[in-house]
């Protein structure tokens, strides 16, 4: 069974950091949720299977007013159903009200992930973020209201002027508001952002890698005494709290992709639907998937062994040796016998169960050893 991913490509406002597909041109929205609606009808008739999970991710979804929520969660809800085993949504905390939570579980979300970042009123200002702690916690109390008791929410780590008791100060904030999964990021500057400018000219100063590295060890520390294990490199969460949907992109599942940019694999190829909104509601409103064919891939069996090898041990539970020779008919250990020896040696790759997987030193640098595959 297929998951589906939603992109809902528009924001009030851009954040300092933030270089997501999104548009503050809000005005598109009506006519972009209409295409979508179309879009979904088109995936429904070349993808017949029934969906597992959906995630509608941004950009904002919590942007879309009550008549657009309702639009797009009833031709979700048309065309494949509600009992998917996991239905998130996610949301900025400044833009959604009780009668979008209600909307929301109404139309079967079962699971909310909210962007926090930070508690702090001065990182929130450095990060030109519009939301604060006041507005996650009516969040969450609308969620239990409405009877949505999964949610995730989203921190960043390595900000300027963040402390490491920052950090530990944010986390206790979420853990205090009863939430079992964390998605903790390392800030990330694309050169064209509004704080990467600011940093060049001198205005904010970036902490070190090592600091940074010392804010995750923390981080981890504290998530672990209080039940949230790392299960994947910026992801912590009780036991069964994982996300589901985001499982599937780590285990090299199939996927389906819907909105502008969404980037999805099924079977041997990739997909990666037209980035501008305009060319979108165009490709959709002529009955077409809205799929940018110059980016279609056709994948070789070794861009596929390479593609489950990199997102699984993204995870900590790593590479399962019994169904990596299921898949693709490969002994795992004859094949990277060095690179794993090596690997162990450097301490940063253990043996598990049921194969091989990045112990915590591992996980934090796991782009760089992967790229020595
Ligand atoms: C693309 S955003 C969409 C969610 C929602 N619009 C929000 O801002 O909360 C998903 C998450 O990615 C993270 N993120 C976005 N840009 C980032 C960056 N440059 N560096 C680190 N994390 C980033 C933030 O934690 C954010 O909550
Ligand atoms: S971080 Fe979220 S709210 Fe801010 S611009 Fe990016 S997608 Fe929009």
């Amino acid at each position: 069974m297929p998951h589906l991913y939603l992109h809902i490509p528009f924001c009030a406002h851009r954040c300092g950091y933030c270089d997501f597909l999104t548009s503050t041109d809000i005005a598109l929205k009506k006519a972009y949720i209409d295409a979508v609606v179309k879009e979904l009808a088109l995936i429904k008739a070349n993808y017949p299977q029934p969906l597992k999970t959906i995630f509608i991710g941004g950009g904002t979804p919590s942007i879309l007013n009550l008549k657009e929520t309702e639009l797009l969660l009833r031709a979700i809800n048309e065309n494949f159903g509600r009992e998917f085993s996991e239905f998130t949504i996610e949301a900025n905390p400044e833009s959604v009200t009780a009668e979008k939570v209600e909307l929301w579980r109404a139309g079967g979300v079962n699971r909310v992930s909210c962007g926090m970042q930070a508690g702090q009123t001065k990182l929130l200002e450095i990060l030109d973020r519009k939301s604060n702690y006041q507005q996650v916690i009516n969040l969450i109390d609308n969620l239990h209201k409405y009877g949505i008791e999964r949610y995730n929410i989203d921190l960043i780590y390595a900000v300027p002027a963040q402390t490491i008791d920052d950090v530990l100060a944010s986390a206790k904030m979420v853990l205090d508001l009863g939430a079992k999964h964390i998605s903790a990021y390392a800030l990330k500057l694309e050169p064209t952002v509004k704080m990467a400018k600011a940093a060049i000219r001198g205005d904010i100063t970036l902490p070190s890698d090592d600091y940074a590295a010392e804010q995750l060890d923390a981080l981890i520390a504290y998530l672990n005494e209080h039940g949230l294990a790392r299960y994947e490199i910026s992801n912590f969460s009780a036991k069964g709290e994982e996300s589901l949907h985001n499982l599937a992109y780590w285990r090299a599942f199939d996927t389906l992709g819907a909105g502008t940019g969404a980037v999805y694999k099924f079977g041997n190829k990739r997909y990666q639907n037209l980035a501008s909104i305009e060319d979108y509601i165009l490709s959709v409103n002529n009955g077409d998937l809205p799929i940018d064919e110059s980016k279609t891939e056709n994948l070789t069996v070794e861009e596929q062994v390479y593609e489950y090898i990199i997102t699984n041990f993204r995870l900590s539970r790593g590479i399962d040796c019994q169904e990596f020779k299921a898949l693709f008919a490969l002994d795992f250990e004859n094949e990277y016998r060095w690179w794993l020896k090596k690997l162990q040696n450097f301490q940063v790759l253990e043996r598990t169960d049921k194969g091989y997987a990045f112990n915590n030193r591992g996980l934090n640098v796991a782009n760089y050893l992967l790229s020595y595959l």
